[in-house]
C-alpha cells in the first residue's frame, strides 16, 4: 500500500501521513507516538455516517478506550456553546492530560476540536484525521484552530500543532459535488501561488474519476507546498499571507452575501479571478493569466464572476474605514502562474476597479 509522509518542521515537529484506506488503520500511526488512553474523537453526523465506526474499530483495536462526541454538520457548529459541551463530556468522562483527542471531519471540526484540545487542560494533544478535500490540503495543516463568536469568524482560536495528520484520500468520494469544488479551490490556488506543474496537471484533469486517480499525489503537493510556507511562518506574521491569494476579494463576496450565496471556495475563486486581472491592468500579473485561472476553475464548476457589490457593501466587508480613503491593503498578486508576490495598493484603486468594472 502505497504511504506519503510530510515531515513538518514547526516548534512541535509532526508528520502528515497520506495514505488510501488509512481510516481503519490510525491505531498504527497512533500508537508510534502514544500509548493506549482515553481517545474522544469529534466529528458531525455526516462524516460520523460513513467513517465514524471504521475510526472506532480501529483505535478499539488498538488498544484506546474511544468515546465519540457527534455534532451537527456545518459551520454553525464552530461555536463556544460546543465548546463548552465538549469541554463539559471529555471532563464528565474523566480525560487526563495524557490522553487523546481526535479530530474526525472537515475543516470546522478540525478548528472546533483543535481549539478545544489547545485549551481544555492547558493543552491536550490531538489528531487531525481530516475529512473534506478542503481540510486535507489545507485547515488540518498549520495549527490554526479556532471558533467563531457573533462579531465575526475565527476570532477566538489559538496556534496549536497536532500530533499528527493522518489523510485518507479515499473519503473524499462520498463528498457533495459543491463541497469537492469548495476545497478545489484551494488546490487551484496553490498552483497559481506556488507551483506551476500542479496548475497543468490540475488542466490535465477531465473528470471526477480522473482527480480521484491523482488525488494521493495532488494533496501530498498541496500539502506540502503549505508546509514549506508555515515552517517560514508558523505565527503567521508574513510570508503565511501568500495564502490569502484571491481571499481579499473572496472574504468580502462572502460577506456581502451573508455567508449565504457563495461557498468560501466559490467567492475565493472570483477573487482569484478578479485580482488578477487587476493584478494584469497594473502590469504586475502577465497578460492572459487571469483567463488561464477562470478555464480551470470553469473545469472544476467554479464561478469567476459575480455581480457587482454596492460600494458601500464592499467598503465594510473589506474592513476599511469610511469610503477607504488614503488606505493601503496588502494583497497577494501573481507574476505568473506558480509565482507571487505581495504588492501594497491604494485600496481606493482597487474598489473602484471592482465596482466599476
Ligand atoms: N485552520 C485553518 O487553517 C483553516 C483554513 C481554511 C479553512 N478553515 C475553516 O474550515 C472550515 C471549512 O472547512 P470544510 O470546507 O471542510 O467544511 P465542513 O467541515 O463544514 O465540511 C463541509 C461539509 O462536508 C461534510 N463532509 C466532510 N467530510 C466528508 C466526507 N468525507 N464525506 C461526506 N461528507 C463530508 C461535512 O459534514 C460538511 O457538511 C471553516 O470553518 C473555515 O474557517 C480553517
Ligand atoms: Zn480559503
Amino acid at each position: 500500500m502505497e504511504v506519503r509522509k510530510i515531515k513538518v518542521n514547526t516548534a512541535k515537529p509532526y508528520e502528515i501521513v497520506i495514505r488510501k484506506g488509512l481510516l481503519s488503520h490510525v491505531h498504527e500511526y497512533i500508537l508510534k507516538l502514544k500509548s493506549p488512553c482515553k481517545a474522544f474523537i469529534v466529528t458531525d453526523n455526516n462524516v460520523a455516517s460513513f467513517y465514524l465506526g471504521i475510526v472506532k474499530k480501529s483505535l478499539t483495536f488498538g488498544g484506546f478506550t474511544v468515546y465519540d462526541i457527534v455534532l451537527p454538520a456545518g459551520e454553525a457548529t464552530k461555536s463556544l456553546k460546543n465548546l463548552e459541551l465538549l469541554y463539559d463530556r471529555m471532563l464528565s468522562e474523566g480525560i487526563t492530560r495524557s490522553d487523546l483527542i481526535i479530530a474526525l471531519g472537515g475543516g470546522v471540526i478540525g478548528d472546533l476540536a483543535g481549539f478545544c484540545a489547545a485549551t481544555l487542560l492547558r493543552g491536550i494533544d490531538y489528531v487531525q484525521i481530516p475529512t473534506s478535500l478542503l481540510s486535507q490540503v489545507d485547515s488540518s495543516v498549520g495549527g490554526k484552530v479556532a471558533v467563531n463568536i457573533d462579531r465575526g469568524k475565527n476570532l477566538v482560536g489559538a496556534f496549536y500543532q497536532p500530533i499528527v495528520v493522518l489523510i485518507d484520500p479515499l473519503c473524499l468520494k462520498t463528498l457533495d459535488e459543491r463541497v469537492l469544488s469548495d476545497g478545489m479551490a484551494e488546490v487551484i490556488k496553490y498552483g497559481c501561488i506556488y507551483d506551476e506543474s500542479l496548475f497543468l496537471k490540475l488542466a490535465s484533469i477531465s473528470n471526477n474519476e480522473e482527480f480521484f486517480e491523482e488525488s494521493m499525489s495532488i494533496i501530498e503537493r498541496c500539502c506540502d507546498i503549505k508546509r514549506r510556507v508555515v515552517e517560514e511562518d508558523e505565527f503567521d506574521t508574513g510570508k503565511r499571507m501568500i495564502l490569502n491569494f484571491g481571499h481579499t476579494l473572496g472574504h468580502a463576496y462572502e460577506k456581502m452575501f451573508n455567508y449565504e450565496k457563495l461557498t468560501h471556495g466559490e467567492a475565493v475563486s472570483i477573487g482569484m479571478v478578479e485580482i488578477s486581472k487587476f493584478g494584469e491592468k497594473l502590469g504586475i500579473t502577465k497578460r492572459g493569466v487571469s483567463d488561464k485561472i477562470e478555464r480551470l476553475l470553469k473545469r472544476f464548476n467554479l464561478p469567476s464572476n459575480s455581480e457587482k457589490p454596492g460600494i458601500d457593501a464592499f467598503i465594510e466587508a473589506l474592513k476599511l474605514d469610511k469610503k477607504g480613503q488614503g488606505a493601503k491593503l496588502n494583497i497577494v498578486l501573481l507574476e505568473d502562474i506558480g509565482r507571487c508576490v505581495i504588492h501594497k495598493i491604494d485600496a481606493e484603486d482597487l474598489i473602484s476597479f471592482i465596482t466599476e468594472g
